[in-house]
């Protein structure tokens, strides 16, 4: 027997009652009063959301906003501060393109975001997804807004077979017969929050679920096999080393790294090429200047296309400058625009660095 179709009002309802609250979203006490999701929340909310999970991000908004209360003050702001304030969310790209997409609303469009997702796919650093999610939940525009929690609830609820990533013409097809045209912005909204907190990728909550009359694999017994995802390829192992140099006086050098390609413009401590299996080595020789190295340890850190295995070093009293750095002392070290590989190389040669540092 073939399922009744799943229906936007019953999803509706049960996110009136269920929905996670959230720093961006505007409080339920709020909407009654008339009040709307604030586009530049939205905007903030769902850059940090991409390839990052809500409980990372939760505290940085709310830095953010707190830094930046307004997209003009954004714009204005000093790019380095941006970078140190984004440290640690990771894809530095972002951090960028938000800075530039901030300067673009505020200086060609007077500080308002523009309304339908057309236009807001023109600003920079904002493509399919994003411009979707804005204008469904910040203007109310129905249009069908899929990410990966989006995915998984419709491959369920359809029990569609053709895996990703080819299939996406298919299930965006599928969600946009569901998206309804009043309240497409909570649709949207409550189809993430299913799929974060029901429709789970392991051991789905399915008793719960609004939708568990309507959904074709639950029906199967099979939700678990869903979304099905054609087979990934082991990510490629680039392999280097780190230095961690102190001072007497307890600071650590770092450097900046080069404002284009990978974690471009953030800093670091010294380290070889990440590709020294090829061309060097990654023992104390390759070192950027001879010191007592002593060895730490290895930190795995793995990014989109590479894993990296980073054999750590620290060396204590160094007296040079060496390597157009500068010295930090582990107690501010908070204060730097680190990425967490770099904070895992640090921390793996000083343990409690980040403990104290503040
Ligand atoms: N993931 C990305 N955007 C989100 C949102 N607005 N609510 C919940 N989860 C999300």
């Amino acid at each position: 027997m073939i399922p009744d179709p799943p229906n936007a009002q019953d999803l509706l309802a049960w996110y009136d009652r269920h929905r996670r609250e959230l720093p961006w979203r505007v409080t339920p006490d709020m909407r009654a009063a008339g009040g709307v999701n604030d586009p530049y929340h939205v905007w903030l909310s769902e850059v940090m959301l991409q390839q990052t999970t809500v409980a990372a991000v939760k505290a940085y908004f709310e830095k953010f906003v707190r830094l930046w209360p307004r997209v003009e003050d954004l714009a204005a702001a000093d790019v380095e501060d941006v970078m140190k304030a984004w440290a640690g969310l990771g894809y530095y790209a972002r951090a960028r393109n938000l800075k530039k997409c901030a300067e673009a609303v505020a200086e060609m469009h007077g500080g308002r975001f523009p309304e339908t997702s057309e236009q807001l796919r023109t600003l920079p650093g904002i493509g399919d997804y994003t411009s979707a999610a804005i204008a469904a939940i910040a203007f109310d525009e129905p249009v069908p807004v899929m990410d990966g929690n989006v995915e998984r609830v419709i491959s369920r609820v359809f029990r569609i077979e053709a895996a990703l990533p080819s299939a996406k013409p298919i299930f965006r097809r599928h969600l946009a017969t569901l998206t309804p045209d009043m309240r497409p912005g909570d649709f949207a909204q409550a189809m993430m929050d299913l799929g974060a907190t029901i429709c789970t990728p392991r051991r789905p909550a399915c008793a719960l679920c609004p939708w568990r009359d309507s959904c074709r694999a639950l029906q199967e017994g099979d939700p678990e096999l869903f979304p099905v995802k054609a087979g990934k390829k082991a990510k490629p192992v680039r392999i280097g080393a780190a230095y961690v140099a102190l001072d007497g006086a307890g600071s650590v050098l770092l450097r900046k790294r080069p404002p284009e390609g990978l974690l471009g413009g953030m800093s670091e401590v010294p380290t070889t090429d990440w590709t020294s299996n090829r061309d060097g080595g990654t023992g104390i020789d390759h070192a950027p200047f001879a010191a007592d190295w002593q060895p730490c340890g290895t930190v795995t850190h793995v990014f989109t296309h590479f894993e990296l295995r980073l054999s750590i070093y620290r060396a204590d009293r160094v007296e040079q400058d060496g390597d157009n750095g500068w010295w930090v002392p582990v107690t501010k070290l908070d204060g730097e625009a680190l990425p967490t590989v770099m904070k895992k190389a640090i921390a793996a040669a000083i343990p409690d660095a980040f403990k104290i540092s503040h």
